[in-house]
């Protein structure tokens, strides 16, 4: 990596990406670049892509597995203050992509200001959340966003409009596009009725989901017109492991890492899930997460 230098901001090397992320599981990552700024983001991403060297971009780790052989290339982390900052100027407000959702959240509520009050209790950043458009039962993310600023793989910095980003369910067609901030549109209401409902939400979600376990949340995508969770559990899968890997009892959609759990262990009761969903229903589960692969090698399943 000697193309990289000190300009482009704190570069570690051999990083353990099991301590960045929720599950706790998976590989090293070679190098791991934190930016200064959207214009040295830009910078490093076009020598990246001129070096065909891929480029990962690390939010909060909530959504994602980690191989076991961790990933070669270069991992970005928006931390830098210039990704994690959050603006509200009336019902308006701006937040970097590098800002932690809840706590965008929690300060939206705060402020009486309505709209990502369903978003209660999801983890990750800010440009996770707008990639993979989070959300669920209560709302999604994207209902709010007006535009968000991205860094394309040439390097070339643009504002892209909602429509643009395209959003769909657990979805959008950013692609190779990496969110730098967002503007999102909410609405003035009565603080008081607002933090109660943000707290119902919260509870809700508490109650039916294992949040304390280490997770990456739901690990499938609900097919059109099915809930995972609900097949999962009907097909008596819960509490079924491989190795350390656990099917959870509270959430069948949940796949828990308990000690000494690898990722290795998770992809092989994915694929046990699949197999038994498929064979007792006909239908295809299709993963909602986000799984790190080496580039060079393949992962042992
Ligand atoms: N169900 C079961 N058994 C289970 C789990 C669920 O029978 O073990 C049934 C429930 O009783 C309910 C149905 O399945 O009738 C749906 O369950 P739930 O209300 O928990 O919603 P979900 O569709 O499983 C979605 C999102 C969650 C989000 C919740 C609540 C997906 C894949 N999941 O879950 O998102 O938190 O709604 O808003 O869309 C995530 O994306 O990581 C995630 C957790």
């Amino acid at each position: 990596m000697d193309w990289l230098n000190a300009s482009d901001g704190r570069i570690e090397t051999n990083v353990p990406l099991a301590d960045l992320t929720w599950f706790g599981l998976g590989g090293a990552a070679a190098c791991v670049v934190h930016p200064r700024d959207e214009a040295h983001l830009s910078d490093l991403v076009r020598r990246a892509s001129a070096r065909n060297i891929p480029l990962r971009v690390l939010g909060g780790g909530a959504n994602l597995l980690v191989c076991d052989a961790g990933v070669d290339g270069i991992v970005v982390r928006l931390t830098e203050p210039s990704f994690t900052a959050v603006e509200f100027d009336g019902t308006a407000a701006t937040a970097g992509a590098g800002a932690e959702l809840m706590r965008f959240v929690k300060d939206s509520v705060g402020r009486g200001l309505a709209g990502l009050e369903g978003l209660a209790g999801i983890p990750g950043t800010v440009g996770g959340a707008i990639r993979m458009n989070a959300g669920g039962r209560y709302g999604e993310i994207q209902s709010h966003v007006i535009e968000a600023r991205v860094v394309l793989p040439s390097g070339q910095i643009e504002t892209w409009s909602r429509e643009r980003i395209g959003f769909g369910y657990r979805h959008s067609r950013l692609g190779g596009a990496i969110v730098v901030s967002a503007r999102f549109q909410l609405t003035a209401e009565d603080p008081d009725t607002l933090r109660a409902r943000f707290q119902e939400y919260w509870r809700a979600k508490k109650e039916s989901q294992p949040l304390a376990a280490h997770s990456a949340g739901c690990i499938f995508r609900n097919p059109p017109g099915q809930m995972a969770g609900r097949l999962i559990d009907r097909a008596g899968l819960k509490g079924r492991s491989v190795g350390r890997a656990r099917v959870s009892e509270r959430h069948a959609n949940f796949i828990v890492a308990e000690e000494g759990a690898t990722a290795t262990d998770v992809l092989r009761l994915v694929e046990e899930i699949r197999c038994a969903v498929r064979e007792k229903f006909g239908i295809q589960l299709e993963t909602e997460i986000e799984i790190w692969e080496p580039d060079r090698q393949t992962c042992p399943v």
